[in-house]
């Protein structure tokens, strides 16, 4: 008996010495909608025997988020993996504190070269595009209106199809004392909109020229003036309560017809979706007017040096769990986006969802496809920074569209 004891404490000895898969996750998905979407990546990583420790950030955009992981990092107390985009996962590699080789080793092992667009893969990887550093769960549209289908209807109103057709159902709905915009003036929800407006009014090549190529001359031309005139007739059709909204309570009046429009990326159809509301019963979706512009936005999760083989397990699993193929489906449906990989069917998501997917691939060969600047695609912190900033202060005061476009210029050029 002793001996069988023995025997079988020594047969379990190895998985008592290699502890479980561990991740500590820091990320920003608070909202209900982005709760639901996170809870199928928590599962799927305790199912396949990991132990998640949650680091919630709370703060839509993410801007609360990237402060605490900034002093974390320079705390020398990176967590394992954090929600981070664009750019900006370049610039942590640029620190040294990336850990490129756990997520690589998955990525080859997977073919994720072969799963995503280029375009996507690029922004996933460091060490001069030689290798991943960071995994792609979806990608998120910015310029849509989402609107209140009984409120339009009640209202004779349709989905918007130019900028001039907005302003006139907005002075429509206001004269009837009915808040056409529902916003929260945050400088990152600030910054959301206006890409959505400069998208529009300026066009594909502008945006570029301004947002990706910081053009002097754009940022402080006669069509940037213009953006911040549309800029300055949305301010009028919001509500007094909209300073510091969140951006998820601002759906809600849309939701419960406080409100007829928000202009805002599709993790706001996740809210929708999480309250059981359906697109063209309860509301309305279709992009803001342009011409075949899209601007996307990749979330991400970028992979810090972690020492502790129970962390890199972690990592890799994580990592690879990230870009299952189900996953992707089931998570992205919850959260309102599309999914990164390029395989996986759209048959079983919505209107709004199979629109974002072919609207994707027709920007992509009119040269509408761009990065989204407000949500860290286009731009390093430091540039995105300056251009938030001068637009939130022009939304929030009486600033003249002509100083805001020459402060944009000046503030790009300080912050370079
Ligand atoms: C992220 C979304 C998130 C939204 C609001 C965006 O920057 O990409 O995933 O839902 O911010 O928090």
């Amino acid at each position: 008996m002793k001996k069988i004891i023995i025997g079988f404490y020594i047969f379990l000895m190895p998985s008592f010495v290699n502890a479980a898969p561990t991740a500590e996750v820091l990320h920003w998905w608070t909202s209900g909608g982005e709760a639901k979407a996170l809870q199928v990546l928590k599962d799927d990583f305790a199912k396949a025997g990991g132990v998640w420790k949650d680091m919630p950030v709370a703060g839509g955009g993410g801007d609360a988020a990237m402060q605490t992981l900034k002093a974390r990092i320079v705390a020398n107390d990176a967590p394992a993996a954090a929600q981070i985009k664009g750019p900006t996962i370049q610039e942590y590699d640029d620190e040294g504190v990336v850990a490129p080789y756990n997520v690589d080793a998955v990525a080859k092992k997977e073919g994720w070269d072969k799963l995503l667009s280029k375009q996507v893969a690029s922004h996933m990887k460091c060490a001069n595009g030689k290798s991943y550093c960071a995994a792609p769960v979806n990608i998120h549209r910015i310029d849509w209106f989402w609107a209140n289908k009984k409120v339009l209807d009640s209202n004779g109103i349709k989905m918007p199809k130019s900028w001039a057709e907005f302003n006139n159902a907005a002075d429509k709905l206001q004269a009837k004392g009915i808040i056409p915009l529902a916003h929260g003036s945050q400088p990152w929800q600030d910054a959301t909109v206006f890409e959505a407006v400069a998208l529009g009014v300026g066009g594909n090549s502008f945006y570029k020229k301004a947002f990706v190529d910081l053009d002097p001359g754009t940022l402080n031309g006669s069509t940037m003036v213009k953006v911040f005139d549309q800029m300055r007739k949305l301010k009028g059709y919001t509500d007094a309560g909209s300073p510091g909204r969140d951006w998820n309570v601002a759906t809600g009046m849309v939701m419960e017809g406080k409100a007829a429009f928000q202009i805002m990326g599709d993790w706001a159809k996740g809210e929708f979706a999480a309250a059981g509301k359906k697109p063209n019963v309860d509301y309305m979706c279709s992009p803001t007017p342009s011409k075949n512009g899209y601007l996307y936005n990749v979330d991400s999760f970028i992979f810090y040096k972690n020492a502790g083989n129970d962390k890199v397990e972690g990592q890799k699993l994580l990592a690879s769990l990230m870009m299952g193929k189900n996953f992707q489906r089931v998570f992205n449906e919850y959260k309102g986006s599309i999914p990164a990989r390029l395989d996986v069917s759209m048959d079983t998501f919505d209107l709004c969802a199979k629109k974002s997917n072919a609207d994707l691939k027709n920007a992509g060969k009119k040269g509408g496809l761009l990065p989204s600047f407000a949500h860290g695609m286009a731009l390093r912190g430091a540039q995105k920074g300056a251009i938030q900033d001068v637009v939130t202060k022009h939304f929030n005061s009486d600033m003249s569209s002509k100083d805001a476009a020459k402060q944009l210029a000046s503030a790009v050029k300080a912050s370079l």
